[in-house]
């Protein structure tokens, strides 16, 4: 017999799991450390938690423009959240805002819209908003982890993601390839970069240059950071922050942060 779990219910069907012994008292710790292709886990558990992000406001306008614009994102609705919460946490802070691996614009046009809310309330205009994108898919692979092939998201253009995103003067377009697209903004401070450029190279370029120019404070948000499709995400994320003072935090779905600690590189 099947059963909807609802917010009525969910905490009555818990309870009864927990008397069937399916929840916790069944999780057996395993006597040997598990191979990586056992970490990875399907997060969706079966059971109601609290989503936010079914009825956010700012998520459905960005699917609602997607749709306008005849282009699709790849950030669905609980990454997207994830940008919102991050972007809330750092939008007191001075600096700019990135976005690595824009491809049709899904994620930018969100943030671009809390960058708006955020100015009408401040009564202040915008930070400037960094792009950065090939305009033209992804890279040839240099490291052996990636599964993702050069080309791969080649389907779109500079044009179409401006035209979805919008024209203001305070978004910043950088098309080619990164990291010589960061040519020219050494002194840039930066408190939010979204991440998501899927791959080794690029993952650890955008490390080695926004890090250090992040604010105390400051959040960078990596998307595929727990993705079994980009094993190359973790391994440049994990060696970049080795022996650095901040822990990259993963989230269950796939999503990874950093916080900058305050105090002297
Ligand atoms: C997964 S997509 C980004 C998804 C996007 N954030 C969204 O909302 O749908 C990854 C993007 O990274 C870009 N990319 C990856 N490596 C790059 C590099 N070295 N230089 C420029 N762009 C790169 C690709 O062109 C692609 O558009």
């Amino acid at each position: 017999m099947s059963r909807l779990i609802t917010v009525d219910n969910v905490a009555q069907i818990m309870r009864e799991l927990g008397e069937l012994g399916v929840l916790t008292t069944q999780v057996r710790w395993p006597d040997k450390p598990l191979p990586d292709n056992l970490l990875y886990q399907p997060y969706a558990r079966g059971w109601a938690t609290y989503s936010p992000w079914l009825t956010d406001p700012h998520i459905r306008a960005m699917v609602l423009r997607m749709q306008e614009c005849g282009v699709k994102t790849l950030v669905d609705a609980d990454r997207a959240w994830t940008l919102i919460c991050a972007y809330r946490q750092t939008r007191e802070l001075p600096g700019e805002v990135w976005e690595t691996g824009v491809y049709q614009g899904g994620s930018a046009t969100l943030v671009k819209r809390l960058m708006q809310e955020s100015a009408r309330e401040r009564d202040a205009p915008p930070a400037t908003l960094r792009l950065f994108d090939s305009f033209a898919g992804l890279p040839q692979t240099t490291c052996g982890l990636d599964l993702h092939q050069g080309g791969d998201f080649a389907d779109t253009s500079l044009e179409k993601v401006r035209a979805t995103v919008g024209p203001e003067d305070w978004i910043d377009f950088r098309a080619g390839w990164i990291p010589a697209t960061f040519a020219g903004l050494e002194s840039a401070a930066i408190r939010y970069a979204h991440v998501d450029v899927d791959l080794y190279q690029p993952i650890l370029d955008c490390c080695e240059f926004i890090y250090p120019r992040l604010v105390p404070g400051g959040m960078m948000i990596f998307d595929d950071y727990g993705l079994p499709s980009c094993p190359g995400a973790r391994a440049a994320v994990d060696s970049f922050f080795r022996g650095r003072p901040e822990a990259p935090f993963p989230l269950i779905n796939g999503q990874c942060l950093v916080t900058r600690l305050p105090g002297e590189r």
